[in-house]
């Protein structure tokens, strides 16, 4: 008699409606359903859990999806829920014993409810914890992505506050000057609202306590601040540091000068673990034009502007103070589609063989900064991560270096001697290859060294964010082949007769391969172009 092993059933991720008063977002849009099932799981979505986003049920049930009908139902099956906002003490209790709960959780804010979880004996991976310095986190990135759509949000917030055009036009009926928007703060979310407000055509900007970031606010589009003072802003990990008293004078004098010449100001400044920095003072306020308009992306943390009442947007001296706390969510459509998509390359990380099982792997650096709790034991705060070096100059050295055979972890540049060692024992080879090879091997061989030394100083002197349209180039220059197939289809010399006039079959093929070559010429420049267009502003 045959035996059937049984089958192991699928585990099943639940998407819970959010119940957070303004929450918009879903977990998990319809499209990452499909590719949830793709990787092996069962997917159920509570009743309604789309609607905000503009995502309905029936959508869900399209991707595969099973759509139950009360909250109780979907967090006591589902061993997988995926979640935005942290959940209640309610929801925490309605978690099943031993299940993995994904999403925003903030650990160090939320101590009760690290403990709940910790006693439903939950799994519990935090995406804010993820260490976003590492950069295979990047696509599970949610605070970025988040961050991107808030600082574009704030623009068209402040927009809508505006009596003004953006941009600076000259018509029949007078001429108006652009708007001069000022972004305190450019990380993740200033520089998205940099760049919306300059694509909108306004003067833009900006300033932040870490220099870094000036080249950045320059190609966007805006003009980097400086405060006069010298002190390095950086905290460590790419986040600002509280700075010292003479700095925030000298900051004030210059933010002063800023909001008297403002239209709009944008305000996105924060310290990890401690209140938003106040910026903008409410003097400050009142030198402003009336008419004028500052958004406070900072509004949940206390706000950067005196004034701001997080939630709302007021008029004070004139002057409108948008202090929405829900900028990402009125966005909703948008931001659950990003914010699914780091939750589903989350996923995959924990589903590696696409088995409808996840494997919690804490030897893995990205999943072990995520994960606050590990099967009821909280985990968090996690260890430093070892951070692979990820300067673009020192990456350089470990490849030459490893030429003269000195290839481990050295990421200082060469040394002279080692340099003068790999050098000579190309010379000597050089000169081996000279005494006993043909004399046309040795020209056709001159010829191949130098493009091979010519190559990589050209290659390895471009950016590594150039490395795509740099292939695509490489692409389309590859296609001088095409050469070859011009001879052939050419016309004879005058004089021979037509006697070395290459048979039909090879004609055609040269006409094919001259076609093709073609494709690949025309469109390799074309997408390189493209690209490139990317790059610029
Ligand atoms: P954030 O939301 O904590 O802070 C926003 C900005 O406010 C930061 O740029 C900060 O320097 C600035 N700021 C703080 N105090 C200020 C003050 N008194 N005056 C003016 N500006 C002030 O930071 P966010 O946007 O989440 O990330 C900040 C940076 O982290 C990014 O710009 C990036 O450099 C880095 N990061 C790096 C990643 C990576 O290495 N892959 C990934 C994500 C972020």
């Amino acid at each position: 008699m045959q035996t059937v092993a049984p089958a192991v059933p699928p585990l099943l991720i639940g998407v819970p409606r959010e119940t957070a008063p303004g929450e918009k977002r879903v977990a998990t849009v319809p499209e990452v359903v499909a590719k949830l099932v793709k990787l092996g799981f069962a997917v159920a979505v509570e009743s309604g859990a789309g609607d905000a986003a503009n995502f309905a049920d029936d959508t869900y049930r399209a991707a595969g999806a099973e759509v139950v009908p009360d909250a109780m139902q979907l967090w006591s099956r589902a061993d997988v829920v995926l979640k935005v906002r942290p959940p209640t003490p309610q929801e925490a209790q309605m978690l099943r014993e031993g299940a993995t709960l994904i999403g925003f959780i903030w650990p160090a804010q939320n101590p009760e409810l690290m403990q709940q979880l910790a006693t439903r004996r939950a799994t519990v991976l935090a995406i804010d914890s993820l260490p976003r310095q590492l950069s295979r986190a990047q696509k599970m990135d949610a605070l970025t992505s988040m961050a991107g759509i808030s600082g574009y949000r704030a623009v068209i917030e402040a927009a809508n506050a505006f009596g003004r055009f953006f941009n600076g036009q000259v018509t029949a009926a007078g001429k108006i000057p652009p708007a001069r928007v000022f972004i305190a703060g450019a990380g993740v979310a200033g520089l998205s609202a940099i760049g919306t407000a300059a694509n909108l055509g306004a003067i833009v900007r900006a300033n932040d306590t870490r220099a870094e970031v000036a080249d950045q606010v320059v190609s966007l589009g805006g003009e980097f601040v400086k405060v006069d003072y010298e002190e390095e802003g950086s905290g460590g990990g790419g986040y600002a540091k509280v700075m010292s008293e003479g700095f925030q004078q000298a900051q004030r004098d210059m933010y002063a000068r800023e909001a008297k010449d403002a239209d709009i100001i944008i305000t996105t400044a924060l310290i990890p673990g401690k209140p938003a920095p106040k910026l903008i003072t409410a003097e400050m306020v009142r030198s402003m034009k009336p008419g004028s308009v500052i958004v406070d992306m900072a509004a949940e943390q206390g706000g950067n502007c005196e004034l701001t009442e997080p939630g709302q947007a007021v008029v004070k001296h004139g002057v409108t103070i948008v202090g929405y706390t829900d900028l990402v969510s009125r966005l909703a459509k948008q931001a659950s589609t990003l914010y699914s998509n780091n939750l589903l390359r989350v996923t995959e990380e924990l589903c590696k063989a696409k088995d409808g099982r996840l494997d919690v792997n804490m030897d893995d650096d990205a999943i072990r900064g995520l994960t606050v709790v590990k099967e009821g034991s909280i985990t968090w705060p996690p260890p430093p991560p070892k951070i692979p070096a990820a300067k673009p100059k020192a990456a350089a050295a470990p490849v030459v270096a490893s030429k003269g055979g000195h290839g481990h972890g050295a990421s200082e540049p060469m040394s002279a001697r080692s340099l003068a060692i790999v050098f000579g024992v190309g010379a000597l080879l050089f000169l081996l290859v000279g005494l006993y090879a043909p004399a046309s091997f040795l020209s056709h061989f001159t010829v191949f060294v130098l493009a091979c030394f010519v190559g990589y100083m050209v290659v390895w002197n471009v950016t590594p964010s150039l490395h795509t349209p740099l292939m695509s180039v490489t692409n389309a220059i590859s296609s001088i082949i095409a050469i070859g197939a011009l001879v052939q289809v050419a016309p004879p010399l005058t004089g021979s007769g037509g006697a070395d006039r290459p048979n039909q079959v090879i004609l055609g093929l040269a006409v094919f391969a001259l076609a093709l070559t073609a494709v690949n010429m025309f469109g390799g420049f074309a997408v390189t172009r493209r690209m490139l267009a990317m790059f610029r502003k």
